[in-house]
């Protein structure tokens, strides 16, 4: 199984439905190899609910962007929970993105938010990803171990968990890492949640930074990556649309 998945940032307002529409209809056409993906794509909040209505039972699934850290209702202004989250329809939430990382976001919180994602029955994508420092001084795998490490452990399922390995240098720039060295990372990532999760089930590993129509065909033989975390071009449903069929094409 591979997974599309559509992180819209802070991008759209109820009419901008049409794109997933467009998209839904798509996948629903794609018969040939529609049975061999899913399509999730996380909205801003302000939409979810409206979106996840729309979607039930069609092919496109709906998550959020992000959670607060505590469970449930509590006295925190502005935060939103994982519960609420998927009281309106959410399947997926998005956590540990780094926009969320490098606005305070710590491990402790993110242990909690996927802890109680979980708890509340979401399937969490869990991002991870090295800055261009660590690049530069080889610290990539130690980074990532590291935020895998003090986040996940072995009592959780991972069953529902998908990690999303997203470089920060690759985020938005147009640069993607070499595909040599992506392979050797998600083997390396694939190794580190085996270690932590033995014998549960294999590990689902998807890549995102700037993931394109163009960019797609470098990816369709690296098969250990299971999907896609895209941002930019999932806020077109011709480019988003464009990077399936040029993934199978
Ligand atoms: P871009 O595809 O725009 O680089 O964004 C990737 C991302 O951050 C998805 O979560």
């Amino acid at each position: 199984m591979r997974y599309f998945i559509g992180n819209w940032k802070m991008f759209g307002v109820p009419k901008s439905i049409s794109i997933l529409d467009k998209i839904n209809k798509f996948v629903k056409s794609d018969k040939k190899f529609n049975k061999k993906y899913k399509v999730v794509i996380t909205p801003p909040h302000t939409l979810v609910q409206s979106y996840a209505k729309f979607f039930l039972n069609k092919k496109i699934l709906i998550g959020a962007q992000n959670c607060f850290y505590k469970d449930n209702f509590g006295a925190n202004t502005g935060a939103i929970s994982p519960l609420m989250i998927k009281s309106i329809g959410a399947q997926y939430i998005i956590v540990g993105h780094s926009d969320n990382r490098s606005e305070g976001d710590t491990d402790v919180m993110l242990k909690a938010k996927v802890e109680s994602s979980l708890n509340n029955k979401l399937k969490v994508v869990f991002c991870i990803g090295e800055n261009k420092e660590h690049k530069i001084k080889n610290k990539t795998f130690e980074v990532l171990e590291n935020q895998i490490q003090s986040t996940l452990n072995e009592k959780l399922n991972l069953k529902n968990i998908i990690v999303a390995y997203e470089p920060i240098w690759s985020i938005g720039t147009g640069q993607i890492p070499e595909p040599d060295d992506l392979l050797k990372t998600t083997i390396f990532i694939k190794k580190v949640l085996k270690k932590i999760f033995k014998k549960q089930k294999s590990p689902i590993v998807l890549y995102g930074g700037s993931v394109d129509s163009k960019n797609i065909s470098q990816f369709k033989k690296l098969n250990e990556i299971d999907g896609f975390l895209i941002g930019g071009a999932s806020k077109s449903d011709q480019n988003f649309i464009d990077i399936i069929k040029n993934y199978y094409r």
